[in-house]
């Protein structure tokens, strides 16, 4: 199975969700029951990067998605280097809620490759409303290498996870 050129919008009917298997029951239960409804209730929006040929159902099968939402941290999460030039209410940020590959995938560069095209759309979003970092927060340890390996830094404890961030003035470092 080969995977198309681009990311696309969730969409019920075009894409398979039950065959998707990255291995996170977590992940795999979010994009099988949730995502969609989270793009309907206005929460979230879903991309999803289908196969390049379409499944014997007619779908077309997610070999990787993220999942991306506009959120807020206090500053005083943030080092006291970043923070003291920060006011005091809440800091916009662009949380990236969910990413994962499909297991037929792993270690093939699809990870980098859906990172750098999430980084990419928050970046654009970022042209018409700010946000001063994106944060993630990773589900495991080993979710934790592959984020640092791209610059992610700790950031907090949040809700039992570890949150980690990514200054936009190093996002946008990347695409200019
Ligand atoms: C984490 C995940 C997205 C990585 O996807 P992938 O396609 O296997 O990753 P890639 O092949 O693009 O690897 C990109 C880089 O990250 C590194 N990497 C990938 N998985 C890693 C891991 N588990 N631990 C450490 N490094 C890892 C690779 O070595 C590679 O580094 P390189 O560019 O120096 O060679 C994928 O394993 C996955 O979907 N896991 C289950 C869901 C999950 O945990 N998502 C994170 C949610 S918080």
């Amino acid at each position: 199975m080969s995977w198309a050129n681009e990311f696309v919008e969730l969409s019920k009917s075009r894409h398979d969700r039950n065959s998707f298997d990255c291995g996170e029951s977590e992940l795999n239960v979010f994009i099988k029951t949730q995502a969609y409804k989270h793009m309907q209730a206005g929460i979230s929006r879903t991309l999803v990067l289908p196969s390049a040929q379409p499944l014997l159902n007619q779908k077309y099968a997610i070999c990787a998605f993220y999942s991306v939402t506009p959120s807020s941290i206090s500053r005083e999460t943030l080092p006291l280097q970043l923070a003291k030039k920060l006011p005091r209410y809440p800091i916009p940020v662009f949380l990236l809620a969910q990413l994962a590959v499909h297991k037929e995938f792993h270690g093939a560069g699809l990870g980098k490759v859906s990172l750098i095209r999430a980084l990419r759309y928050l970046w654009d979003v970022n042209h018409h409303m700010k946000a001063y970092a994106i944060v993630v927060d990773y589900l495991n340890d080993s979710a934790q290498h592959f984020y640092t390996k791209f610059g992610f830094e700790v950031l907090c404890d949040h809700n039992g996870r570890t949150r980690l961030f990514l200054p936009m003035k190093t996002v946008e470092q990347l695409f200019t």
